[in-house]
């Protein structure tokens, strides 16, 4: 049985689709604190059985010793924590407390409970801005807000303890930009208050939520002057946690491996795309670039292919039809 935290937010509940499409058992835990248990109804309807589930934090070793006590997890796939990088910068103890306190508990429970492999949602901001792209795991880390700081802490943990102890198998995965929802249309990407990614913006000002949406900066050095991100479809990372967990299955293992397309798309062409395909008008000004933007960011994945055997199979008309799907049917 796979140990799920963070099960119920964006990638992880999209994620247990997947891993129940490909048999595997898995257990969701989860504070909700970025989500709800609606979203496990939901998960219900597209797999058609029930969700094993319990509530719970994971900075709270007795409830994570409960839940090792009542199932037999064989492995983690740990979302759970806080993501918001602006709010980071104002609420750094809460995001060192969540993601570093609440990884170290976690690794805690698993060692007693003699779980030993792991899957950590890692993302892109560790490489920091100055990287030439297609940026490859190898490439320097520098991070410049408390939430990357706080996925580099916990990367370094991670190798720390893999060189304490070589039974851990650790797969740490750098995700790009994860946009789109399941094409049901019944989970998909929920964020509290007003988002400060890309597609849901675009939604909302496509459903008339906003009245336009502004694009950051059309000055950098992309063919149309606006930012460029590789953007993944959730349902292929979904994937590809399934293939890192098979991976480490197999290999006795500790790897760290960038999650995206390989391609890079600018903000302008998800404007157009998503017209496009949603045939919404998506209203927009240019305004100055965003404080500590990157300009162009996309990865380089030849070692996701290789080790994985994974490819990101999905293309930005996808995951704008599949945005746009979700917010048509369930936000207004
Ligand atoms: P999300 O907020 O939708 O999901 C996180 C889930 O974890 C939520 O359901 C929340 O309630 C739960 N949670 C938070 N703190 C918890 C705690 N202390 N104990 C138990 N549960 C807790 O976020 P997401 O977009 O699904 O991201 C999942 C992971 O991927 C996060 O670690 C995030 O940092 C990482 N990541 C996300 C992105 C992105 O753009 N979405 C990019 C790179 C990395
Ligand atoms: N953008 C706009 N207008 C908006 C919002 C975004 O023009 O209203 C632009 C940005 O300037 C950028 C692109 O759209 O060029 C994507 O921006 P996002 O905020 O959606 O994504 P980022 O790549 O900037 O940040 C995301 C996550 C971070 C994570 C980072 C790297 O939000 O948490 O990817 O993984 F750290």
């Amino acid at each position: 049985m796979i140990l799920v935290t963070g099960g119920a937010g964006y990638i992880g509940s999209h994620t247990c689709i997947e891993l129940a499409r490909a048999g595997h058992e898995f257990v969701v835990f989860d504070n909700f604190s970025n989500s709800a248990p609606a979203v496990l109804a939901r998960m219900e309807q597209i797999i058609g059985r029930p969700v094993v589930w319990q509530k719970g934090d994971i900075r709270d070793p007795a409830a994570l010793d409960k839940v090792f006590a009542g199932h037999p997890v064989s492995a983690v796939l740990h979302f759970a924590g806080l993501k918001a990088v602006t709010e980071s910068i104002s609420q750094p103890i809460d995001y060192f407390d969540n993601n570093v306190h609440g990884s170290i508990a976690l690794m805690g429970a698993m060692a007693r409970a003699g779980c030993k492999t792991l899957v950590f949602s890692s993302s892109a901001t560790v490489y920091g801005p100055e990287q030439p792209m297609p940026v490859a795991e190898d490439a320097p880390c520098a991070v410049s807000n408390p939430y990357g700081r706080t996925k580099l802490v916990v990367e370094e943990l991670l190798s720390e303890l893999g060189r304490s102890d070589p039974q851990w198998r650790i797969a740490t995965l750098r995700y790009f930009n994860p946009t789109g929802a399941h094409p049901s249309a019944l989970i998909g990407e929920s964020p509290l208050g007003t988002p400060s990614n890309l597609m849901p913006l675009v939604c909302q000002v496509a459903a008339g939520i906003r009245p336009s949406l502004q694009i950051f900066g059309d000055d950098y050095p992309s063919h149309d002057g606006t930012g460029v991100r590789d953007f993944v479809h959730v349902m292929d990372l979904a994937e590809g946690h399934v293939a890192a967990l098979d991976f480490l299955t197999k290999n006795q293992a500790r790897i760290v491996v960038n999650l995206g397309t390989g391609h890079g798309t600018s903000v302008l062409e998800v404007i157009r795309t998503f017209e496009r395909v949603s045939g919404q008008r998506v209203p927009y000004e240019i305004v100055p670039r965003r404080d500590a933007d990157i300009g162009i960011s996309f990865a380089d994945v030849s070692l996701a292919r290789e080790l994985l055997g994974w490819v990101a199979k999905r293309d930005v008309d996808e995951m704008c039809r599949d945005a746009w799907r979700w917010q048509a049917a369930n936000r207004g």
